[in-house]
């Protein structure tokens, strides 16, 4: 078939070519303006001269007569007429002029309609169409279908039997005319038949007003006498219902909850011919879900609602409200958090179901009491240091109360009661957050406020004040809980000193001496103040210093020491101090005395007075010397026979010493700083008593050694020599004293001679001496029981010339250091004192 159609469209492509290379060469041409099965239709232009013009049909490759026809040449379209229905035609024009000689001749081709169709049936199945049915024509590619409803025509083409035409009114009679068409046309319409389009649907639509109920309307329907309604589960579970009905609506009951339904309606008319369907999908709603709960979610104010799910719902709709607030929400779970309620309300909760054909009926109204709001009005008290009053207003709907205290080292500790306060024990120096809490059986209050207390610092314990000197004390403390600043007080009973400071020591001084002062820290916080009730402690400064009124020497070897005693109850301790040592005494009175200070030392006096608090500040020094001490010995020697040496041992603190020699008739003395002097002026064979002072720098003296003296016996007087013969002199003298021994010596060069006379005898011979010597002489009192002698009476010079008893002369003089008025002069005779006191 297909293959026909190409063949056939290539043949018509070379008809066009040939057609134009005949128009060229003469320039008059044929056109085909209409074709039918057995009809060709033609015009062309007029051709100059022409008397008339000549169609001719000839059938190209088929068998068959040609046709002719003339036509005048005011003609210029012409139609041939019982051709073959599709049959391909060579037409051919020619313009012929008077004489019948062709003037122009022009050629075309052309392929006529098939056959014209004949309707076996047309009917209506749907309201909108009409189906026809017909006997299929050769070479028709093609047909025309058209109903026609008065002046309207619908038309249709369709390749083969049957066709629909479409679009049409619903219940409406047409009048249904079918063509077939080719390439080269299209037939004439056919003999008509008449049919008619079944009832429109009617329009419905459905709700479920309930869980087992569908309700549905539709529209009137033109023509329509009845109707047919069918439901059945969409799922195809169960049976089918049907009804029939005169009536706009119909109400389905019984049916399954949350069930999608599939409903079907249709119209019939008067002959019972039913019209077009209308089907609609509805739900039903859903029950209501069972078994609602409400837990609570503790700690917020929040729970969770929760119920079983309902066949066929899509969503679940909780709905709460209170007196005073209204709150919903829509979820397709079956169960939901609920948060921010409002606190101490009672809640009335429903669920409702729903789906896309609405909602269930509400459950059954849970009734609920959510947490208690946070306690309000809250206060803190420290009635009593130690003690914590929380209260707080009552809050609606709740069973019992916490309140947390937590203290700022972390520890925390709550009570539980059912009342609206609450004691708690704290400690000083902490600061407390404090917050409360109701409870009801669907939890506990939302946090409130959180309040904070701070109590007093606490009072610094561990310290005691320290002396740093005896007027100076230290106070040294460990920090405490809650101190900010520290405030010091030393209090006495007429006079208080006060220290401020973040530090934890502070320093007094200037104390008065001998005083009781009350120390006390009190620590100090910018929210809670000083606390006032830290303990003070006791210290009593030390006593004051004494002051030394006088030292007095009681007799030579103690001293007593008096001060001014300002201290009750002070022991006081007298210190004498010097280069020989220490000495001390004490005493609870004003004085006291030291025995057996050393002679000769320089010493310092102070006095410091003891208490149970300490000691005092010494007292000036006073300085204090004792007298020098005496010499240890003592001896007295002469020197000459008027002049003694008396020297003693030094004695410790004397600078200087006084010598005193003393007789029943006078007196001689010295005062010097060696420790010796000489002393002139004595007479022989006289009893003294000799006295040294010892005197200090200062000028303090003591009275030391008496001892006692006795001159040595006179030398003798008028000591003469006599030559007695063969070397042997006598001597004579005059004795001052009777009965006194005398020993004569005679020193020479060669030999010395002793010679002892006894008892009267004042002369005494020496006999045997060598000649041609010189020789001293001597005389002297034989002393201390004739053991020795003096050793410095006179002594004269002896030669072999002068021995008849001339004495030479000779004069010594002798200067005595010390003692310038005296001077001793020595002849032979006797000795001159020439100046004596
Ligand atoms: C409803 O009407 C149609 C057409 O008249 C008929 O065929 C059918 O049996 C009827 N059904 C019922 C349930 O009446
Ligand atoms: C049609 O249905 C409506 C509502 O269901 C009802 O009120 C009415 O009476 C019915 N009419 C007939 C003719 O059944
Ligand atoms: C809330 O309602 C309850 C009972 O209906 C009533 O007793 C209560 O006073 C109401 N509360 C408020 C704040 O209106
Ligand atoms: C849910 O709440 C919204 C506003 O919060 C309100 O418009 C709506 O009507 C409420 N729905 C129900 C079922 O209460
Ligand atoms: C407080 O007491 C109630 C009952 O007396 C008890 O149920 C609750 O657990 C207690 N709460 C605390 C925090 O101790
Ligand atoms: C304590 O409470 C006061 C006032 O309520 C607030 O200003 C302060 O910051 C709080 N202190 C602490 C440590 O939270
Ligand atoms: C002061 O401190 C003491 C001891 O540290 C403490 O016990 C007392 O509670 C404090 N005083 C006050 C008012 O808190
Ligand atoms: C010191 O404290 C004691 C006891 O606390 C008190 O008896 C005394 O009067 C106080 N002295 C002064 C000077 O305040
Ligand atoms: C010490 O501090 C206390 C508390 O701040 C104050 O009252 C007092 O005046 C201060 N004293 C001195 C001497 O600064
Ligand atoms: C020393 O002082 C005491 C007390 O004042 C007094 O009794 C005594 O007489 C005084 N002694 C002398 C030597 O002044
Ligand atoms: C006096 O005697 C002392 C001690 O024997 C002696 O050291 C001193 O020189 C003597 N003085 C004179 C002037 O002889
Ligand atoms: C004589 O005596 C003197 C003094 O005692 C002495 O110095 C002297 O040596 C003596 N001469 C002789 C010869 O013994």
């Amino acid at each position: 078939m297909s293959g026909s159609c190409k063949l056939f469209l290539s043949s018509g492509l070379f008809l066009i070519s040939f057609k134009m290379i005949i128009s060229a060469s003469t320039g008059f041409t044929v056109s085909i303006y209409d074709v039918t099965s057995r009809t060709v239709s033609l015009r062309w232009p007029k051709f100059p001269d022409a008397f008339s013009y000549r169609v001719m049909a000839t059938p190209v490759n088929t068998l068959g007569h040609s046709l002719l026809a003339h036509f005048s040449d005011v003609t210029l379209v012409g139609t041939l007429s019982s051709l073959a229905p599709n049959t391909i035609y060579s037409v051919m024009v020619d313009a012929i002029d008077k004489n019948g000689i062709i003037l122009a001749e022009a050629q075309i081709m052309q392929l006529t309609a098939p056959e014209i169709p004949m309707i076996d049936q047309a009917y209506s199945k749907l309201s909108s169409s009409i189906t026809v049915e017909w006997a299929a024509v050769s070479g028709a590619s093609s047909y025309l279908l058209t109903a026609q409803d008065g002046e309207m025509f619908i038309e249709t083409i369709v390749t083969n039997s049957p066709g629909t035409v479409t679009g049409l009114k619903a219940a409406t009679l047409y009048k249904i005319t079918i063509r077939s068409i080719n390439t080269g046309g299209r037939s004439q319409s056919s003999p008509s038949k008449k049919a008619k389009t079944v009832l429109a649907a009617p329009v419905m639509i459905a709700n479920s007003p309930s869980y087992n109920n569908i309700v549905v309307n539709w529209n009137a329907v033109y023509m329509a006498v009845g109707f047919s309604v069918s439901i059945m589960r969409s799922d195809g579970l169960g049976s089918m219902l049907k009804e029939n009905t005169t009536n706009n609506s119909l109400a389905f009951s019984s049916l399954d909850p949350g069930t999608l339904y599939t409903i079907k309606v249709y119209a019939w008319d008067i002959n019972g011919i039913p019209g077009d369907d209308f089907t609609y999908n509805q739900r039903t709603r859903p029950l209501a879900p069972g078994d609602v709960q409400v837990v609570f979610d503790s700690g917020s104010l929040g729970a969770i609602v929760s119920c079983m799910p309902a066949e066929g719902a899509s969503s679940y709709s909780i709905a709460a409200y209170s007196n005073t607030s209204k709150w919903n929400f829509t979820s397709t779970s079956t169960s939901c958090t609920v948060s921010s309620l409002e606190c101490g309300a009672e809640y009335s909760l429903t669920v409702v179901a729903s789906n896309e054909a609405g909602s269930s009926v509400p459950t059954e109204a849970v009734i609920f009491k959510t947490a208690p709001c946070a306690p309000e009005s809250i206060t803190i008290e420290e009635k009593e240091p130690g003690n914590l009053a929380v209260s707080w207003s009552d809050v609606d709907l709740s069973d019992y109360y916490v309140a947390f205290v937590k203290s700022d080292d972390g520890l925390e500790v709550h009570c539980n009661t059912s009342c609206t306060q609450c004691l708690f024990q704290s400690d000083c120096g902490f600061t407390y957050f404090i917050s409360v809490f109701a409870y009801n059986k669907a939890g506990q209050s939302p946090l409130g406020d959180i309040f904070n207390y701070t109590t007093a610092p606490c009072c610094p314990s561990n310290f005691s004040p320290v002396f740093v000197s005896s007027n100076t004390v230290q106070i040294i403390w460990s920090p405490v809980r809650g101190a900010e600043m520290y405030e010091t007080k030393a209090v006495a009973q007429t006079s208080e000193l006060l220290c401020n400071d973040t530090a934890t020591t502070c320093t007094f001084s200037a104390l008065q001496c001998n005083t009781q002062y009350n120390i006390t820290v009190y620590s100090f916080s910018e929210i809670r103040g000083s606390n006032m009730s830290c303990e003070p402690k006791q210290v009593t400064t030390a006593p004051c210093s004494p002051e030394i009124l006088n030292i007095s020497k009681d007799t030579l070897s103690i001293i007593s020491v008096h001060w001014h005693a300002s201290s009750d109850g002070a022991m006081y301790t007298v210190t004498v101090k010097g280069e020989a040592g220490r000495w001390h005494c004490t005493s609870s009175g004003n004085s006291c005395s030291i025995h057996n200070l050393p002679c000769g030392s320089l010493f310092f006096i102070n006095v410091v007075a003891t208490t149970e608090a300490g000691y005092s500040l010494p007292s000036y020094s006073v300085p204090l010397e004792t007298d020098p001490c005496c010499p240890a010995d003592l001896s007295v020697t002469q020197v000459t026979q008027s002049v003694a040496n008396i020297s003693w041992s030094s004695g410790t603190g004397a600078k200087t010493y006084i010598a005193i020699l003393e007789s029943h008739k006078r007196q001689a003395s010295c005062h010097t700083p060696q420790t010796s002097c000489l002393l002139g002026c004595i007479t022989c064979g006289t009893d003294y008593t000799v006295t040294v002072k010892a005197v200090s720098e200062t000028g303090l003296g003591s009275d030391c050694i008496y001892k006692r003296f006795s001159s040595s016996a006179c030398c003798p007087s008028g000591v003469k020599l006599y030559r007695l013969g063969n070397n042997s002199i006598r001597i004579y003298w005059r004795s001052s004293k009777e009965s006194i021994n005398y020993s004569t010596d005679l020193y020479g060069s060669k030999r010395n001679f002793t010679c002892i006379s006894t008892g009267a005898l004042t002369y005494c011979d020496i006999t045997e001496i060598p000649c041609g010597d010189v020789y001293m002489v001597a005389v002297s009192p034989l002393i201390d029981r004739n053991r020795s002698k003096l050793a410095f009476c006179p002594k004269k010079m002896y030669s072999g010339k002068n021995l008849k008893g001339t004495a030479t002369v000779k004069k010594m003089r002798q200067h005595i250091w010390g003692n310038k008025n005296v001077h001793i002069y020595i002849n032979h005779v006797r000795l001159i004192l020439k100046t004596c006191q």
